[in-house]
């Protein structure tokens, strides 16, 4: 056919053009100069195809899809029309679908492809939320490393973390996946998370780049109902929300993503305010792309009246990258051609596009990241010992009236739905990695040597039906099979560990609870083994704070919170009962008495009548207490660690500084978190909380040894944020404390005046 020779002539033409462009270019010019080399060579339709991205639509290694909407998306794949792709699992894969887009596509083009690595790739460390709990920066980003080690070695070059979502409502099921409620920890552990993922080099195969998210917002959801309307002030967004966002910026995030949610009335995908202080404001040069079809949700939220509206709302807004809503695909180049949406915003768009597959390498060789991975269980991997020592440092020891560490020759038994559960301590975003690959607390516990025996009941079934990514868990709440069986158990034995929780696929994306409390029947099974055991522990799994009932938390005597601890809990865990290591993690996030208390957090304001007073003119709860059951911050260890007065000094270079000595008054060494914490007493921009942490530092204490620390206090840190964005640094009342958390220690307060 004429029309296919000079097709093909053409094609031969274009793809010489485009290999002398790259490769003039690879030797001398910029990026940026290379990036306007290819505009220049694409149509309007392959420039809207870098905008659009698609999940994993057919196992590539396989024949190409025939009929349905893969065989539409692949032929657009065909056509240039696919700029990334994400989900896709294996280096085989993702080597066949990458030379679609380079051997069969007009420019060769190639894809980027992403993936939610989370919290591991088949290795799984602790969730988010649980390694935010150990308060070990450094081990938090070799954490993001590590899983880019293993997630790049099977062809992926972006993961979607990290979620730098500040939230207060354990209701919230994302919660686990964020680093808790407090704005200065988010922000560090989100400049340490960027760094992990993306090194030194994004070019480098073992790199990749990350995605801050979900701007801006999400974590609060009214009620902690997943995707609800998010209603904040201004205020609040400036001082709490975006500054983990703004940490993320500063560590060089290569993206970031909108989020679901509406701010102030609009949807943040459409939301050109939001997406002009990311891309103005703080001068963000990466690529914004949509949630999972949040661009056509906005017909849903009642701002878009149809897609092609919702499409045109998203593009100029700046939204640079479709997932999933095929908006882009089908109605942007007709918008631009009507004048709706103007060619340079489609063109900055895809600049920022480019610019990143350049960054990545992936320009210069498409296939760098389609190494041949070793073959590894995820529990044998050489990231497994990381995510073992990560989890080790993230469970936070709650209680221990001398329980614990458990005293070696005695019959343990082992009893509870997680007793030997494989599945649940992964979490829910292991959508990599194998399910049951986790090593079960059972099994770590066979694996500690020191007890006379180790009986294990699992009582009463937790789980009826399937549990997976999208399906809603079923809980057994009447069959008391197995109650009986783990009762006589624990009689016989010298101390009962009860490992209770909620299922890993009981947090995460799309799975807020009205309850807090501990799922099924396990309220029950510990009430009835108390009956017969005073010797228990409570070892307690979740991606979110829970609750407990009084009478259970007064009569164990001991509470370990595990979170959801990854491929390695059970050694992890076995590990810190028995002894081989001291429990050192400090909570992130409030655990409230009782769920009608949330929103309940630290960092809260005095507000005009703080009480307490004699009338009920205060604010307070007639029925219960204002006070959380555990604060934020919190955390035991196997030793007593004592602090002296926090003292307020000014250096000879007259920079104010903190100082306080730290002892450890017991007999095993520990970490300990050394928290500061301040108060602004007033502020004519906002008030400012009760507290706030603003610096801390884990650090290992011998017995016996004391240990001195100086803080320096930076102007930054005493600044507060109007609601404009505006930062002001205020003469005033200041206190300061050098604390083991947010509630203990004694304040040194200063009348601070700027000479
Ligand atoms: C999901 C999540 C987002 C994730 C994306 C791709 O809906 O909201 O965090 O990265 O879709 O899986």
């Amino acid at each position: 056919m004429i029309i296919d020779k000079v097709f093909s002539m053409k094609y031969i033409y274009t793809t010489l053009t485009m290999l002398c462009v790259l490769t003039a270019n690879a030797q001398r010019k910029p990026i940026e100069s290379r990036v306007d080399s290819v505009l220049t060579l694409m149509s309007l339709e392959e420039k809207v195809g870098q905008m659009n991205q698609y999940n994993g639509f057919w196992n590539a290694t396989g024949p190409a899809p025939a009929g349905g909407d893969a065989a539409t998306k692949y032929q657009h794949l065909r056509n240039g029309w696919v700029g990334s792709v994400l989900n896709v699992q294996g280096v085989e894969e993702v080597r066949a679908m990458q030379r679609v887009a380079v051997e069969e596509t007009r420019l060769g083009i190639p894809l980027i492809f992403a993936c939610d690595v989370i919290h591991g790739y088949k290795t799984l460390s602790p969730i988010p939320l649980a390694e935010a709990a150990s308060w070990n920066l450094d081990a938090i980003e070799k954490s993001a490393r590590n899983a880019a080690e293993e997630a790049t070695a099977h062809g992926l070059n972006w993961t979607f973390a990290p979620m730098v979502d500040i939230s207060r409502d354990p209701r919230w099921g994302r919660m686990m996946e964020g680093a808790g409620e407090d704005t200065y920890l988010g922000a560090r552990v989100a400049s340490a998370r960027v760094q992990g993922f993306q090194g030194s080099d994004l070019s480098a195969p073992n790199t990749m780049a990350a995605c801050a998210k979900h701007f801006a917002g999400y974590g609060f959801v009214e009620a902690g109902r997943d995707y609800n309307t998010v209603d904040v002030s201004a205020y609040t967004l400036q001082n709490v929300i975006f500054p983990p966002f703004q940490a993320a910026v500063e560590a060089g995030a290569a993206t970031f993503m909108n989020a679901f949610n509406t701010m102030n009335g609009i949807p943040a995908t459409g939301n050109q305010a939001l997406i002009e202080t990311l891309k103005e404001t703080w001068g963000f040069q990466g690529v914004l792309v949509s949630d999972w079809g949040s661009i056509s949700e906005m017909q849903a939220h009642g701002f878009s009246r149809n897609l092609s509206e919702a499409t045109a709302q998203a593009a100029n807004a700046r939204c640079d990258i479709d997932m999933e809503s095929l908006a882009y695909v089908y109605h942007l180049a007709d918008l631009v051609r009507k004048g709706v949406v103007a060619q340079a915003r489609v063109d900055d768009a895809v600049r920022r596009v480019l610019r990143l597959k350049f960054q990545l390498g992936l320009m210069d060789d498409p296939y760098k990241y389609c190494q041949n991975p070793g073959e590894w269980t995820p529990s044998s991997s050489p990231w497994a010992e990381d995510a073992q020592n990560l989890a080790e440092e993230s469970a936070v020891l709650l209680k221990n009236k001398g329980i614990l560490p458990i005293v070696k020759g005695q019959r343990i038994a082992l009893i509870g739905p997680m007793a030997a559960e494989k599945n649940s301590p992964l979490g829910n975003w292991r959508v990599s990695s194998e399910d049951h690959t986790a090593i079960s607390l059972q099994e770590g516990l066979r694996s500690v040597k020191g007890f006379k025996s180790l009986d294990v009941a699992a009582g009463p079934v937790f789980l009826t039906g399937a549990i997976n990514f999208p399906t809603e868990a079923s809980i057994n709440t009447s069959d008391t099979a197995g109650l009986f069986q783990a009762v006589r158990s624990a009689s016989a034995a010298d101390v009962a560990i009860l490992a209770v929780g909620e299922h890993g696929f009981q947090s995460g994306e799309g799975r807020s609870r009205l309850s807090l409390h501990l799922p099924g029947l396990q309220e029950l099974l510990i009430r009835e083994v108390l009956k017969v055991q005073p010797h228990v522990v409570l070892v307690v799994y979740a991606g979110r704070p829970f609750i407990l009932p009084e009478d259970i938390q007064a009569q164990v005597e001991g509470i370990l919170f595990a979170w959801q601890p990854g491929t390695m809990g059970g050694p992890a865990i076995a590990n810190l009962l028995m002894g081989r290591r001291s429990p050192s993690g400090r909570l992130p996030v409030t655990f409230p008495r009782s769920e009608a208390q949330i929103p309940l957090y630290y960092g809260a304001y005095n507000t005009g009548r703080p009480g307490p007073i004699s009338e009920v003119f205060w604010s307070h709860y007639g029925d219960g207490p204002n006070t959380p059951q555990y604060p934020f911050g919190y955390g035991l260890t196997y030793s007593t660690v004592s602090y002296s007065k926090t003292e307020l000094v000014t250096l000879e270079d007259g920079t104010l500084a903190l100082n306080a000595t730290v002892s450890n008054t017991g007999k095993v060494e520990v970490d300990e978190v050394v928290q500061v914490y301040m108060r602004d007493h007033h502020s004519a921009y906002g008030v400012r909380p009760l507290k706030q942490l603003i610096d801390f530092r884990r650090i290992a204490i011998k017995a016996g040894e004391t240990k001195s620390f100086t803080f320096i206090l930076e102007m930054d840190q005493l600044s507060v944020t109007d609601a404009q964005g505006e930062k002001h640094v205020e003469p005033g009342i200041f206190s300061f404390w050098i604390a083991p958390n947010s509630v203990e220690g004694v304040p040194a307060t200063m009348d601070w005046k700027i000479e």
